[in-house]
């Protein structure tokens, strides 16, 4: 079964062919970073803009690269939710219009929920092996821990409260001085030769003792007055932007990132405390955050000390992309069946 995904949610135009949920025939991904870097975060209107001229060639480069033709496409996948709700109507209108024309059934994909299927693509490992699952997804929008009993039936245990993981990345690379969107930039400088992670202390949130939640504000803060100083009472900081030498700035990039990954970790620890019934059997990981090479590495560690497989995808999979978006929604399309034409856009994630 060919499935054709369309993912528009953000600032990624991307389409993709993937067959069987699992084997990924085309993947094509349109970033829109140039058109807003100067604005330090992404313009909705400059989004739906751009994804309405570049909605049409990539679904037709996809098809092309996949070596098929429309008509062989079995079901059109979309994400419907969450997202710039101008950004998302432009992926949904496409997905409708060759779901009418071509007479193939339509699918609505909760953006979030298909970031850990991107970690299945291009494998074999067996579905039925590896749930329940611990499903964690570290994105640009969302930091979200999920019990996991099959890939469509999430239940979220824990999110952020105020940014996401990759927010934080991003927020902290602007007070660095490093250019947008800077979650990769922060792990180039971090994992430089001679980066010292332990030359800030900056705070990992716990929130309440049980608490499965994310905070990474304070984190974002105490970031920035370590860069500037603790402003005085006319709340002018003491120090200048843009004046740190190339070995500070690595130093606070590896302390940004030390904290933030044992933020992370430190949830999934208590998340398997607190388990409850048939153990889980795997970490399924997914969103832009989980290329990040450190936390890689800490996922990895955790899993092996506690028994479980890891899944985590291959860094072409873990940023937005349309492949996870057709993965999943041809297991939705096996599991609860397809939706209709009033398939609407909606700003927030189902769980
Ligand atoms: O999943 P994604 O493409 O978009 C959302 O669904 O939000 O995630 C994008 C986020 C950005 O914040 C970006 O800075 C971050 O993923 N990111 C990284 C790395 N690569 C991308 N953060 C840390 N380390 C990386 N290597
Ligand atoms: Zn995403």
């Amino acid at each position: 079964m060919l499935v054709l995904g369309i993912e528009s949610s953000c600032d990624e135009t991307a389409a993709a062919v993937v067959e069987d949920g699992r084997r990924v025939r085309s993947s094509v991904v349109a970033s829109q970073h140039d058109i807003h870097a100067e604005y330090g975060g992404v313009v909705p209107e400059l989004a739906s803009r751009a994804h309405a001229e570049r909605i049409t060639p990539i679904v037709r480069q996809a098809i092309a690269e996949a070596h098929v033709s429309l008509a062989d496409i079995d079901a059109i996948a979309v994400g419907h939710r969450p997202g710039l709700i101008g950004a998302l109507l432009v992926g949904i209108s496409a997905a409708k219009a060759l779901s009418w024309s071509l007479g193939k059934p339509l699918v609505g994909v909760d953006h979030v929920h298909a970031h850990p299927w991107a970690g299945l693509l291009d494998t074999d490992a067996r579905i039925d092996d590896l749930f329940p699952a611990v499903g964690l997804v570290v994105s640009g929008g969302h930091s979200s821990i999920y019990r996991a009993e099959t890939p469509t039936d999430l239940v979220r245990l824990g999110a952020t409260i105020d940014d996401a993981v990759g927010e934080a990345y991003d927020t902290a690379a602007a007070i660095l001085g490093l250019p947008h969107p800077g979650g990769p930039r922060i792990d180039a400088l971090a994992s430089e030769p001679h980066a010292d992670d332990r030359a800030v202390e900056l705070p990992v949130s716990r929130l309440g003792k049980k608490s499965l939640d994310f905070s990474f504000s304070g984190l974002k803060t105490a970031l920035l007055y370590a860069v500037r100083g603790v402003p005085g009472r006319d709340g002018v900081f003491p120090n200048e932007a843009g004046e740190l030498s190339p070995e500070r700035q690595r130093n606070l990039a590896a302390s940004f990132q030390r904290a933030a990954c044992r933020a992370v970790v430190l949830k999934l620890g208590r998340t398997i405390e607190q388990w409850a019934g048939d153990p889980p059997r795997a970490l399924i990981v997914g969103g832009g955050v989980s290329a990040n090479s450190r936390l890689r590495r800490e996922l990895q560690e955790f899993a092996s000390a506690h028994d479980l497989r890891l899944i985590l995808p291959e860094l072409r999979y873990c940023v937005d992309n349309a492949a996870m978006i057709a993965g999943l929604g041809a297991q939705l399309l096996a599991t609860r069946g397809p939706d209709d034409l009033t398939l609407r856009a909606m700003p927030t994630t189902a769980c």
